[in-house]
């Protein structure tokens, strides 16, 4: 496993209140356009490479980001959209932990029952230390605009459509988005499809696309 000192990788998932409408309406839009079905990318995107990717485009952090990746999990994606399904979940760990996210990508084995995931899951979970989510919770901070009351306690500036846009993403994308159990805090769980790769005739993302071709600012949640 790798550590970061806090200040390494960063992003004080924070909003300010001068900039709740202006997340509010970056995140209603991101909305209007996953229900409006628009088709996203769908290139081959590793994990490891997302993850990468977006701590180094963060801002410095006061908590600590330990990262366990595995490489070679590839997904078929839009890079824009599963970078802020990421940016969403790092925020929202930001914002609850209390010393230490742990970011891991790993792969599940296939034929488990889910047929969404007969070849296999790419699995990448976003862990922190807080006080987590009550089980009877789980789901309903998926729903749009629903915010525990810790969380308005803390920042009274989000907008409460982070998780649902995720989740939204995910299954966009073919997969699912879950809270699973955890001895300690908050675990979100993304599982996506592994992609079925011919080496030689495609290329992995390692980077973003152009934002028009994705439809997706990359905006935090
Ligand atoms: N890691 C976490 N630990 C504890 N509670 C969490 C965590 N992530 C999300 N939640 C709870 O789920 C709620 C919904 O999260 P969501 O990301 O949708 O909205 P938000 O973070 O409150 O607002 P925004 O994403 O717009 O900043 C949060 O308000 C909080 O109550
Ligand atoms: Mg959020």
């Amino acid at each position: 496993m790798l550590r970061t000192s806090p200040r390494s990788y960063g992003g004080d998932g924070q909003r300010s209140h001068g900039t709740t409408t202006q997340a509010i309406i970056e995140d209603v839009s991101a909305i209007a356009r996953l229900d409006a079905a628009e088709p996203g990318a769908c290139d081959p995107v590793d994990l490891a490479d997302l993850v990468t990717g977006e701590l180094a485009d963060r801002h410095p952090s006061t908590k600590q980001i330990e990262v366990d990746l595995q490489q070679g999990n590839v997904v078929m994606g839009d890079w824009l959209r599963l970078c802020r399904l990421l940016t969403n979940l790092v925020n929202n760990a930001e914002r609850h932990a209390d010393s230490v996210i742990t970011i891991t990508v790993r792969r599940a084995p296939g034929g488990q029952g889910d047929p969404r995931f007969a070849a296999g899951a790419a699995i990448l979970e976003v862990l922190d230390d807080g006080p987590g989510i009550p089980l009877d919770e789980c789901e309903r901070v998926f729903q749009r605009f629903a915010r525990l009351r810790d969380a308005q306690e803390k920042d009274p500036g989000g907008t409460g459509l982070g998780l649902a846009i995720a989740r939204q993403i995910a299954e966009m994308s073919g997969g699912t988005l879950t809270i699973e159990d955890s001895p300690r805090g908050a675990r979100f769980v993304l599982r996506l499809p592994v992609a079925r790769l011919d080496p030689h005739e495609r290329r992995v993302r390692s980077g973003p696309m152009s934002a028009s071709a994705s439809g997706m600012p990359p905006t935090s949640g």
